[in-house]
């Protein structure tokens, strides 16, 4: 049988349905009503878009101009209508006929509508002058139910009457051609055929009859029974290879329009059925009923089409079969996404009405299903090779195998073209999948079976949509409804089982496979190159998976079917249902350097490293970092900030210092810093934390490693640079308390100078006085009076000479710079008493220059304003004192 999908698109439950139709552009479903309203439903949307209140009697017929934004109706009234559809304006209104208005037919070019009526008249209007009447075409005797003009002859139309007779007319004429008899009751409906290859015309009558008429040789050629009541409509599908018919018994029927075989009988309970509308390039219906209406979709979604390895693309148009190759379009430039502009081949008509077309692995072949049957053609002539029926064709991965699915128990493999083996699968055969196994779906789920001697490999409870294997055999896609999963093919663990049948159950060889993955997306068309896999999704988009990581090509703008991919071109490439082909770049250096390293073959991806253009090798980067090579990405890596982020999780200091010269950032320097740090590199911390311009970094560094010059460096530099807070401690910390004082002086910070000296400096307190009392007389001269100069009220001050004394005595042990290991053995400061210390100590005035000799010389080379970066020794471990 016609393998067809039929799927209701919208339930739009009304008053009864006299007449349907469709629009050519807009989704939308016109139904005019018994009850006198006219309503506009969205199949898309699935909602009631617009309605026209006619009349109070019944609307038996209306149809759209799309040209005119109109919609026309006739009614019961005997009036036509006229409505813009936008405005729901009635544009138009007179009266057509002297009984109810059956039918309306709209010229396809002209500006004419034709309606037919119980007055048992015809008549042609003309819409650009006037609405006039320019024809009226007289002979039936009975109602004129149906008219329908001829697609291949637009000034031939055909008539359907009560009269019993189906009557052909011709524009221009006022009697007609001839007259086709052979019901035996009066005659509903009627259609032209609209193919190109057969004059026929189909009609329904109250006999509960169909006919079908070669209107050449006026005879009926077929009669179709079946239906239980009267039939009220039928149609010959514009696009499809059958026939509808729909009956006052309630049931839509199918039939197929060569064989006239019935395929399907439609009732959806909605009581009697009253008309059908289907349109040129579109596999919608729409059925009007008793109870409301209701559109289907018909037939496959996916169009019929296959491509060999060298990009020859065959393909079916209707029964037609074409051919395009991609290598006559020469060197024309091509954008990712853009039809291609292919020269389209006829290579002949196929016998059987084609809903798939596949390839052999090798090319030589094509398979044709359809109907129930299959050919293989030769792809080249399309001359069969074999031919017979199944419900389902698959091809082995070894080109001169294949099986078909004969029934829902019977599987049979044939090589050669010779039968080589029949077979039934346990549980059944609901479907079958070529490629490395052979894959039987059942009920019960999903089996594997060896294509050489039909043995079980593997049972999965799983019901898969597509099988899709990888080239090698190694890797293979399960695609169900809702998610797709990966799976490794472990052939050798597949042979030892089969050697020693350990681990073999009645569901087949438990380690055959091995799941990698599963996403949750649903593919809808796939294929392998290497070990990444290439597929559309549901939601249109071209996506690949490698090692986990989905990668997205593109965003398609409507549903594409995957036809291959042709590395020479780095090209993926696509097919539409209206046949055309897109492609979409994709390098296959990339796809073979990512099936290396999924491989763990690293002197492949080496080998194949160079072929990637440079743009190219930061997104390869990323994939092996995820893969959790990271200094192989490093390697690769073009972007610096990607290289220096892999630098430092690697540790990899001189590259990382490389990259942070080169960028001059200062979070980079600050980053470096703290990896050298603790990698206790201190030179190059100390450098790092220079260019990050980090001077609590650096003071930290300094005091931690008791590194006296650099906390010397360290004050020179901070103060030069304003960083006084840093530059206070660095003096401070070295007992350079006049460095400390110029500091606050110098900043304005008198009050704190002024007890600075007057806790560690006295002899400065009496200067520091002076000029914070000159700076606060400014403001305030009361209060500048009121501070006193202990050198001035020496009674105010107890102890200032014995204070004096003491700061020179503590200068002296203060130039004595200790190292700092020496820490232990130094007396704390609160534990001393300096003026019992300095009891009759005697200054020199000559002080002795002792200074840190004992410090190793290696310190010498942390120099902070000269470093000489290119000689660092990352290795040496300088504080290993
Ligand atoms: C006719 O039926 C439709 C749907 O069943 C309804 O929306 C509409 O109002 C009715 N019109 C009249 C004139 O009753
Ligand atoms: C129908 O009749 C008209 C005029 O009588 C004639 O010109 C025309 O060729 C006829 N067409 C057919 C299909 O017989
Ligand atoms: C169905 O056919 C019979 C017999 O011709 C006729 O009497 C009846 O009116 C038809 N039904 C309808 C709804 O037209
Ligand atoms: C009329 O043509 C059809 C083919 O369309 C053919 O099957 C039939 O035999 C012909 N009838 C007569 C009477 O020539
Ligand atoms: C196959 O080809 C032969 C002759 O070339 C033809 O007679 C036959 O009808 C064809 N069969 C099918 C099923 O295409
Ligand atoms: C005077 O004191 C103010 C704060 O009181 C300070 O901002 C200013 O810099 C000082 N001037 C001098 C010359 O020290």
């Amino acid at each position: 049988p016609l393998r067809l999908d039929i799927k209701r698109k919208l339930t739009a439950r009304s008053d009864r349905v006299k007449s349907v139709d469709l629009h050519p552009t807009e989704p939308w479903m016109l139904a005019s009503l018994y009850n006198g309203s006219v309503c506009v439903w969205n199949h898309e949307t699935q909602t009631l878009v617009k309605t026209f209140e006619v009349c109070d009697l019944p609307v038996r017929a209306a149809k759209f101009v799309a040209r005119k934004n109109w919609v026309v109706t006739g009614a019961d009234d005997m009036q036509i209508r006229v409505f813009n559809y936008n405005t729901l304006e009635r544009v138009h209104m007179f009266e057509a006929h002297s009984d109810y208005i059956r039918c309306i037919a709209v010229h396809p070019t002209q500006p004419f509508i034709l309606t037919s009526s119980d007055d048992m008249l015809i008549k042609l209007w003309d819409w650009d002058k006037k609405w006039s009447c320019s024809q009226v075409f007289e002979g039936h005797t009975h109602y004129v139910m149906q008219i329908v003009i001829n697609p291949k002859d637009n000034n031939q139309f055909a008539s359907a009457s009560l009269d019993r007779t189906i009557k052909v007319w011709q524009l221009g004429s006022s009697s007609p051609n001839f007259t086709l008899e052979g019901h035996e009751k009066g005659v509903n409906c009627i259609d032209y055929y609209s193919g190109g290859d057969k004059p026929y015309l189909i009609s329904g009558a109250d006999d509960r009859l169909v006919k079908i008429w070669d209107y050449q040789n006026k005879t009926c050629v077929q009669t179709l029974e079946g239906h239980a009541q009267n039939v009220s409509c039928v149609s010959f599908h514009p696009e499809l290879p059958i026939i509808i018919t729909g009956s006052e018994d309630g049931t839509v029927r199918i039939w197929h329009s060569s064989t006239y075989r019935l395929e399907s009988t439609l009732n959806y309970g909605m009581e009697r059925v009253w008309c059908v509308a289907s349109l040129r390039g579109s596999n919608n219906v729409a059925l009007g009923y008793d109870e409301g209406s209701i559109i289907v979709k018909l037939g496959r979604e996916e169009p019929a089409m296959s491509m060999d390895a060298n990009g020859k693309i065959i393909w079916a148009k209707h029964s037609e079969v074409q051919q395009a190759n991609l290598k006559a379009m020469g060197d024309a430039e091509i954008k990712d996404g853009e039809r291609l502009p292919l020269a389209v081949k006829d290579m002949g008509s196929c016998e059987i009405y084609p809903q798939t077309i596949q390839h052999n692995p090798n090319g030589r072949f094509v398979v044709v299903c359809g109907d129930g049957e299959y050919i293989i053609y030769t792809a080249m002539a399309l001359r069969n090779k074999s031919f017979g029926s199944a419900q389902e064709f698959v091809w082995a991965h070894d080109s001169s195998e294949y099986a078909i699915r004969e029934s829902n128990s019977v599987v049979k493999i044939f090589k050669n073209f010779k039968e080589k083996k029949s077979f039934k699968p346990d549980f059944g055969a609901e479907g079958i999948y070529g490629g490395f196994l052979l894959g039987v779906r059942s009920v019960n789920g999903l089996a594997f079976y060896d294509w050489e001697n039909t043995e079980l490999i593997r049972r999965i409870e799983i019901q898969p949509k597509h099988i899709f294997w990888s080239d090698s055999g190694e890797l293979v896609c399960i695609a169900t409804e809702e998610s797709f999963f990966i799976l490794k093919y472990l052939s050798e663990k597949v042979a030892a089982a089969q050697e020693t049948h350990e681990g073999v159950t009645e569901d087949g060889i438990e380690d055959a496979f091995e799941v990698l993955g599963e996403i949750q997306e649903i593919v809808k068309t796939g294929l392998w190159v290497g070990d990444c896999f290439i597929y559309t999704s549901s939601v249109n988009r071209l996506n690949y998976y490698v090692g986990g990581e989905i990668v997205t090509i593109a965003h398609l703008d409507r549903t594409m079917y995957l036809l291959g991919y042709i590395p020479k071109d780095n090209r993926l490439y696509l097919g539409d249902k209206e046949l055309n082909i897109v492609s979409y770049s994709l390098l296959v250096s990339v796809l073979e350097y990512q099936t290396a390293v999924m491989r763990r073959d690293f002197s492949m991806a080496d080998k194949v490293l160079p072929t990637i253009p440079k743009e190219q090798r930061t997104r390869v980067a990323h994939f092996l970092e995820k893969q959790g090579f990271k200094q192989q990405a490093l390697a690769v890596s073009t972007d610096p900030e990607h290289r220096f982020e892999l630098a430092l999780q690697l540790g990899e200091l001189k590259i990382a210092y490389q990259l942070a010269v080169e960028a001059e950032s200062e979070q980079k320097w600050k980053q470096l810093a703290e990896l050298a740090i603790s990698k206790c590199q201190f030179g190059l911390a100390q450098e790092c934390l220079h260019h990050a311009q980090d001077y609590g970094g650096l003071l930290l560094l300094a005091t931690a490693s008791g590194n006296a010059n650099m906390v010397n460096k360290l004050a020179e530099g901070a103060e030069k640079d304003g960083k006084n807070n840093v530059a206070f401690m660095s003096y401070f910390l070295q007992g350079k308390l006049d460095s400390c004082l110029e500091l606050l002086i110098k900043t304005g910070r008198l009050p704190e100078a002024a007890f600075l000296a007057r806790t560690y400096l006295p002899s400065q307190v009496s200067r520091v006085v002076k000029l914070w009392r000159e700076n606060l007389s400014k403001v305030n001269q009361k209060a500048a009076e009121s501070l006193a100069d202990p050198t001035e009220y020496e009674n105010l001050f107890p102890g200032l000479k014995e204070a004096f004394v003491a700061e020179e005595y503590v200068k002296q042990s203060l130039d004595d710079l200790r190292p700092a290991r020496e820490y232990p053995l130094v007396t704390p400061n609160e534990e001393r008493n300096l003026l019992e210390e300095a009891k009759g100590f005697e200054p020199s005035g000559v002080m002795a220059p002792q200074t840190l000799l004992d410090l190793e010389d290696d310190l010498d080379n942390l120099d902070l304003e000269d470093i000489d970066t290119t000689d660092i020794n990352l290795d040496e471990e300088i504080l290993d004192e």
